[in-house]
């Protein structure tokens, strides 16, 4: 047999315990359900958990992702912050329909968001900014996430460079830092059975109210 296909046959997946699921005592808001699900990734040491793919949508009308980190959840949507040159940057400022997705394996459980993406004020992001390790903080000052890099050590200079800057003026902020939230049109959690009954419960916002529906596994 082929050898990668081999490798993937024996890669285990769903292979369990994991928790039940009672649709029936769901919360009525999707980010209370998912703030007790990201509650039990992390009481259960799921490694990572803030970690989620944002799928955005190019100019062509072509699907794009990758993964980033959450910053913050409340009532009002799901935070994540990025460059807005980036080429994420620049698909979410022309079609500001975005789907996230969180997979925490060690407990089977799946959240898809899909919904609209916008920008959080200038303050917002500079104060997010600001919250970030040097490091990260110079790489962001560079300006250039998703271009071309055509001279490695090109890296190195520009790094020292920007460290440089910050620390003449650790207040410095790079202008096109920006918080991004998105504000979630339907909500669904997936619960893995090991028994491949999966359990998933969709939410959808109708008329300014969410609305909880059983879907088949
Ligand atoms: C675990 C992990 C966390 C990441 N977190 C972020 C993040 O919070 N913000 C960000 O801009 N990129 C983050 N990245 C990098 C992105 O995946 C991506 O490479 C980068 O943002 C450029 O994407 P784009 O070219 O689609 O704009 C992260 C990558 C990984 C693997």
């Amino acid at each position: 047999m082929n050898v990668i296909r081999n490798k993937i046959k024996q890669s285990k997946s769903l292979t369990g315990p994991f928790p039940s699921f009672d649709i029936e005592k769901a919360s009525e808001y999707p980010y209370q359900l998912f703030l007790e699900w990201f509650d039990e990734a992390v009481n259960n040491g799921v490694h990572g958990p803030h970690t989620m793919t944002l799928s955005t949508i190019d100019c062509n009308g072509s699907p794009d992702s990758r993964v980033l980190i959450l910053k913050d959840v409340d009532e009002y949507g799901w935070y994540f912050a990025s460059s807005s040159q980036s080429s994420k940057g620049k698909q979410m400022d022309a079609n500001p329909n975005v789907a996230l997705n969180f997979y925490w394996s060690l407990l089977g459980k799946q959240v898809r968001i899909r919904g609209k993406v916008s920008k959080m004020d200038e303050e917002m992001s500079a104060k997010d900014f600001l919250k970030r390790g040097t490091v990260a903080k110079a790489i962001s000052l560079i300006g250039k996430q998703s271009s071309i890099l055509e001279t490695p050590c090109d890296v190195d200079e520009a790094l020292v460079n920007q460290l440089h800057r910050i620390r003449k003026n650790p207040t410095l902020v790079y202008p096109f830092w920006t918080l991004y939230k998105v504000m979630a049109e339907e909500v669904e959690f997936w619960q893995a059975d090991e028994e491949r009954k999966h359990t998933r419960l969709r939410y959808s916002l109708e008329g300014g109210k969410w609305y909880k529906k059983r879907l088949w596994a």
